[in-house]
């Protein structure tokens, strides 16, 4: 009897670029090397004391549903949150809570999307774009943001030669994953005069926002233009939070018929976690003065680390990345997955090695970024200072096999 089939659209999703060497990893542990993983963007800073004091504060005695929307409070106070530290207005019935910001994407793209239809989105890109393209049928259409540019936005007329008559929307992410690149006022400014122009939505994926590390003024799209029908933002505790397993994101926009349609597909998936969003709820309402910024301190401390060490590597070409917690790098060799897996498989240094995410994966257009890398600075100084001395000694030992 023949199996049946998978649908076209599951055998077409690909596997997650940061997690393809993981099975090389385990292997190395399991050989008693230490891997500094440099490859996924899970922070190791202590999740907030508050988050943990809202779990212990739920009492009910039945676990029920939440409602569709989000809990009443935590849109409330996320609300309050992001009014204070922008200088805006929002209000809570402008927020769906999403499991992630994750499921806030998809919820976007099935709400402004039918099948087939096309989102303009920045190579090298956030990789699981392209699993939320694939889970609501959307095409992703990428427009090339160069190293040499330090990933900066490309002049108008590069994107505005991408859109088609079934563009529905331009996504971008700010501060940036994978490149750490930061979006200035004039580049988001351009991007929402051209959806303005061209009919389309603007999604703005803010979910390291505060991870800015010059100058740092808390700045969104909705500062610019929060009041728009075409502006949708994500939003996520995950990573300036340091709550990557709360799953608690969320969509905000002005836009009344997104929230009405992203709500119908709310109800279908019935809630997002109740205690999770009753801590969230907690910790944002009561979050100590200055836990944010400890946390941009310390990871502006790893990325000068970071940057300072892969600058003296030589062949190696690296810029200093404005936000968020990644670096793009380009490293001296013709094949980075290849070396990639040469450190997991073929090398250490003092029983120590480090695993990086080849950046091949995070580009759509075939052939790009195949000799660079994405580095993730999730670990304290001291251990990046030894993860990149072992590949610096890699690259060497690598070049004269
Ligand atoms: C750019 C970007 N958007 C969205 C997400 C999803 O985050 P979460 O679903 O944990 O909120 C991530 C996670 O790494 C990300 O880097």
């Amino acid at each position: 009897m023949p199996k049946p089939a998978l649908s076209r659209r599951a055998l077409n999703t690909p596997p997650s670029p940061i997690r393809k060497l993981a099975p090389l990893a385990a292997r190395a542990k399991k050989a008693g090397i230490h891997v500094y993983k440099l490859n996924i963007g899970q922070p190791d800073i202590e999740s907030p004391e508050e988050y943990f004091e809202g779990l212990r504060l739920f009492k009910d005695k039945v676990v029920a549903y939440e409602e569709s929307q989000g809990n009443e409070k935590l849109c409330r106070v996320w609300s309050k949150y992001i009014n204070r530290t922008l200088g805006i207005d929002t209000r809570p019935e402008q927020f769906i809570i999403t499991v992630g910001a994750s499921e806030a994407l998809v919820f976007a793209f099935m709400s402004c999307c039918d099948p087939g239809d096309e989102i303009i989105i920045f190579d090298p890109t956030y990789a699981n774009y392209l699993g939320f393209a694939s889970i609501s049928g959307t095409s992703l259409v990428p427009v090339l943001c160069r190293m040499e540019d330090n990933f900066a936005l490309p002049e108008r007329g590069r994107i505005e030669e991408k859109i088609t008559g079934r563009t529905r929307a331009v996504l971008i992410c700010s501060p940036n994953n994978p490149t750490g690149t930061v979006c200035s006022k004039e580049e988001l400014g351009l991007l929402f005069d051209l959806c303005e122009e061209r009919n389309l939505f603007l999604i703005v994926d803010e979910t390291y926002r505060e991870f800015v590390y010059e100058d740092f003024e808390p700045f969104s799209i909705l500062n610019l233009e929060g009041k728009s029908d075409r502006v949708i933002v994500i939003d996520s505790l995950s990573k300036r939070f340091s709550l990557c397993g709360a799953r608690v994101g969320c969509l905000l926009t002005s836009n009344e018929e997104v929230l009405a349609s992203a709500l119908k597909i709310a109800q279908a998936r019935l809630a997002a976690p109740t205690i999770s969003q009753f801590a969230s709820a907690h910790m944002l309402e009561n979050i100590r003065d200055g836990f944010l910024e400890g946390v941009r301190n310390e990871f502006r401390i790893r990325r000068d680390a970071l940057y300072a060490a892969l600058k003296e590597i030589p062949g190696v070409v690296a810029h200093k990345p404005q936000g968020a917690f990644y670096t793009v790098v380009q490293l001296p060799v013709p094949d980075a997955d290849d070396f990639a897996s040469y450190m997991l498989e073929e090398f250490s240094y003092n029983g120590k090695t480090t695993f990086i995410a080849p950046a091949a994966g995070f580009y759509m257009q075939n052939s790009q970024g195949l000799q660079q890398a994405r580095f993730a600075y999730v670990l304290n100084k001291n251990d990046i200072d030894e993860a990149i001395e072992a590949i610096a000694a890699g690259l060497e030992s690598y070049s004269k096999r």
